[in-house]
């Protein structure tokens, strides 16, 4: 039986509703009970069938009106009543289930975590626990009695208010919850068993005061503090930036070992990958240090914008996850630095986002086709959804964006919502028009600005041609014209900055692109400027204009903007990597330019005054992020020369590299943006100097002296990418203190995966058998596994097709235990258009092994279709 497709367009309202939900469960990890009793109303009084979803438990019984009831349908995924003889307007269901959570390895619906047993429901894991109609727009109150023993579930947590509990006389106690508010079944969860609490609260704008509480597993609170303190500084923001204000009287997070995403925003009872959760000094990075914050705060925005608002129908999903990310990144940016955070999702978005729209997977941000939705949580709905939100953002400007929020807000609270109806809230709220705009939700595919220029010195006039032109993608052949705005700036050739003048007036640095060739002149230009062009990434598109090498430069030396500088140092980062290429293609000798090392010893004279802004321009882009600038990629040679061009920067500027090395030592460890760019600034001259002589000498020291898991991880790494003398047995110090930590040891798992050693390979294989390895936790399959597959492209492509096999071995394994987890890790193989025609067949050769199996799941079934075609 092949999977079946839904499309966008077939969206019905349903004929039945379900208005309450009194959900009972006999908790037990082999066998678990569960009683649903449904309130039903009628909404089509010509309908005749009921269809509920569900799958993967023992059904056991169904009443109507308490009467058992027996004219039903049953299949591999629902169950259909028939209801011809039965037009009563509402009604009560009694349906019950048997569950086994232990052997739910597939981490939706009801499973074992650890010693623990918690849920997770979105997208459709709801009816993994009993028959439901599992879509959003079915809107309920829930109330929900867990029983279980007192013993080894102390704690019994679900969503909205504990209203009762008691113990019974079998060791069993029970807790009884009731959320006052409506939700979908996809943001319900249950969590029980044997914590450390964190408490805290939150005093709200009204003055309501909230209890916070966060839940982890025994010992681990000394790393429960930095979540709850981003707690308190998501719930404070979202009041003063959105005006939006907590509305329970409790917040729950668990932190969970066992997870297949990041985290949950069940209602009043988030649901966490413990690793966005835990963190301490001497556990966690200064990037988990924000990794944390930055979900906590996704996953506390999502209670008005996803969970008070929610969405109609999946295809609907970016209207919650785009619009929640652009508000978690607005969060980071007021909170830290705006370029910084800037810096990082644009690297994001230009090399995987890109990728994914030059995948089989293209998808607008609101797809048209599903097979699997968890094939959709996707860069693109999450973080090109977010552009979206942010190029409304630019067009409407704050004031008006806010505006148009509390439209959306006042319109929709309460209701299952579509992307439409965000846009035409802000469309009405602004008075700004969208209409052409409104393409950037049904359209696929990265579009490409060419851009030429022209200076007229007669008439000081200065002109920028723009074309635009998405080139086809895989879903979707024809393309339309998109609303791109452009900002520019212009530089004169010592820095300063030219203000944009038409006939006598300034104009807005924000370009409108709209036809397929604009032409937009500026007056009063007194010389030849250097454009600026996409500052801040202002739309998630390509730019093709040809800088010189001398243009770049003087963006790099003199633009005033953070961004524009970083942004001409990548341009030519790929410049020379691209010139080295054909070399190195040619079998002609590498060169590196002077021009690079100009740019370099400019950024670092900078080390003092902007050390953030320098360390992260001088961070060499990965080996993916240079791959997304070639149509075919090849991955030896990218490997190679990026390889050479770290080692040529390293040698020549060994001695400033020491000097700013040795000047940002910091005397202790703080969770402080000036110290993170310093230390940020340290560990990236060190991942250079590891190239030269004085490499194992300073790396060994860096490694001994490092106090905090930030420098402890850079000079691990430092040894494993330069293969110093001292790798071996740093690597060994760590896994024999940190081997009983999962969390911990997916860095060093990470590590070994990304080796440049020939052999890493093998390396990997052996570590499928490492004591702290598991097969069924997803952070360890991720970090091992994944990261050789995504992070290791020389290793992963290597031309025998070893890696390949490798991943295809592991997909096997994963089809069956955990299939969510499986379509992630494909996503390398499934792009194998962008290879050449050798490594095409070997991957083509592993998808065509993985299509043959006999229960091959959904999710990768959707994927290698795709990729097959
Ligand atoms: N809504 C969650 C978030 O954005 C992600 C849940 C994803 N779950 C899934 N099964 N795909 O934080
Ligand atoms: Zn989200």
């Amino acid at each position: 039986m092949q999977p079946k497709a839904k499309f966008r367009k077939d969206y019905r309202p349903v004929d039945f509703t379900i208005t309450d939900i009194y959900l009972d469960f006999q908790l037990d990890p082999q066998d678990t009970l569960v009683t649903s009793t449904l309130t039903v109303k009628r909404q089509n009084s010509d309908a005749t069938q009921l269809r509920l979803d569900g799958h993967s438990f023992e059904f056991l019984s169904l009443k109507l009106n308490g009467e058992p009831f027996s004219k039903y349908q049953k299949d591999d995924e629902s169950l259909t009543l028939d209801l011809s003889q039965f037009p009563a307007e509402q009604f009560q269901l009694e349906i019950q289930t048997r569950l086994n959570p232990s052997e739910n390895t597939s981490l939706q619906g009801l499973y074992q975590s650890g010693d623990g047993l918690c849920t997770q429901c979105e997208a459709e894991g709801f009816r993994q626990i009993t028959y439901m109609l599992d879509r959003p727009d079915v809107l309920a109150k829930y109330r929900t009695k867990l029983t279980a023993c007192k013993s080894k579930y102390p704690y019994l947590l679900a969503n909205g208010n504990r209203i009762a509990q008691g113990e019974l006389e079998d060791g069993r106690h029970w807790v009884e919850w009731e959320d006052p508010f409506l939700k979908p079944c996809y943001l319900f969860a249950v969590v029980a068993g044997d914590f450390d609490l964190l408490q805290d609260k939150f005093t709200t704008m009204s003055g309501r005061v909230v209890d916070l509480e966060i839940y982890v597993d025994r010992g681990n609170l000394d790393r429960a503090g930095w979540a709850m303190e981003s707690l308190k500084r998501s719930m404070k923001w979202d009041e003063e930036r959105f005006g939006l204000e907590y509305d329970l009287d409790i917040y729950m997070i668990v932190a969970v070992d066992f997870f297949n995403m990041g985290a949950m925003e069940n209602k009043g009872l988030n649901i966490f990958n413990s690793k966005f959760v835990l963190a301490n000094p001497q556990t966690a990075t200064d990037d988990d240090y924000m990794g944390v914050e930055s979900v906590i705060a996704h996953e506390y925005f999502h209670n008005w914008t996803g969970n008070r608002i929610t969405c109609r129908d999946w295809f609907q999903l970016s209207l919650k996850e785009g619009l929640t990310v652009f508000r978690d990144q607005e969060f980071t940016s007021d909170l830290w630095s705006r370029p910084a955070k800037r810096i990082e999702d644009v690297r994001m978005m230009r090399s995987v986002q890109f990728a994914e729209d030059a995948s089989p997977m293209a998808h607008p941000i609101r797809p048209e086709k599903v097979i699997e939705m968890n094939n959709f949580y996707t860069v693109t709905v999450y973080e090109k959804g977010a552009e979206v939100i942010r190029m409304i953002h630019t067009l409407l400007g704050e004031e008006k964006f806010q505006k148009g929020m509390k439209l959306y807000v006042a319109e929709q609270d309460g209701k299952a919502a579509t992307c439409e109806d965000f846009v035409s809230a802000m469309e009405r709220a602004s008075g700004v028009d969208l209409q052409q705009f409104r393409r950037w939700y049904s359209q696929s595919g990265t579009p490409e600005l060419t851009i030429a220029d022209e200076y007229d010195e007669k008439r000081q006039t200065y002109r920028l041609h723009v074309s635009q032109m998405t080139p086809p993608t895989a879903d979707q052949v024809e393309k339309v014209n998109l609303h791109i705005p452009l900002r520019v700036a212009l530089y004169g050739e010592n820095g300063q900055k030219i203000n944009l003048q038409h006939e006598l007036l300034t104009v807005s640095d924000v370009l409108d692109v709209i036809h397929e060739h604009q032409t937009f002149e500026f007056h009063n230009v007194p010389q030849r400027p250097v454009p600026a062009l996409l500052c801040d990434f202002s739309a998630p598109v390509r730019v093709d204009y040809n800088y010189s090498t001398e243009q770049l430069l003087t963006l790099v030396k003199f633009a005033d903007n953070e961004f524009v500088r970083w942004d001409a140092a990548q341009t030519l980062y790929i410049n020379e990597l691209r010139a080295n290429l054909s070399r190195f293609q040619q079998n002609q000798p590498m060169q590196f330019s002077e021009a690079l090392i100009e740019a370099l010893t400019l950024v670092l004279e900078k080390a003092n005054t902007d050390p953030e802004l320098t360390a992260l321009t001088l961070t060499l882009p990965k080996e993916t992020e240079f791959a997304e600038s070639f149509k075919v990629i090849d991955p030896a040679g990218i490997a190679a020369v990026r390889d050479f061009m770290q080692r040529s920067i390293a040698e020549s500027l060994k001695d400033r590299l020491l000097v700013v090395y040795n000047q940002n030592r910091l005397p202790e460890y703080r969770v402080v943006a000036e110290d993170m760019a310093k230390r940020a600034l340290r560990n990236v001259c060190l991942s250079y100097l590891a190239f030269t002589d004085v490499g194992n000498t300073l790396v060994h020291k860096h490694y001994h002296q490092a106090d905090n898991m930030t420098d402890t991880l850079a000079s691990l790494a430092a040894a494993t990418k330069a293969q110093l003398p001292c790798r071996d047995q740093l690597l060994a110090d760590f896994e024999q203190k940190w081997h009983h930590d999962g969390l911990v040891m997916d860095k060093w798992f990470m590590l070994q995966a990304t080796r440049p050693d020939e052999n890493v390979l093998e390396i990997v294989q052996g570590l499928l058998e490492h004591r702290s390895f598991n097969f069924k936790n997803p952070n360890r399959v991720r970090s091992l596994i994944g990261a050789f597959a995504s992070q290791n492209p020389r290793a992963f492509h290597a031309i025998d097709g070893s890696g390949y096999r490798f991943l295809v071995d592991m997909l096997i394994k994963l089809n069956d235990t955990n299939p969510q987890v499986a379509a992630r890790l494909i996503e390398p193989l499934i792009k194998l258009s962008r290879y050449d025609a050798q490594r095409q067949t070997l991957m083509r050769r592993g998808l065509e092994r993985l299509k043959g199996l006999d229960h091959l799941a959904r999710d990768l079934f959707e994927k290698i279709e795709k990729a097959l075609q």
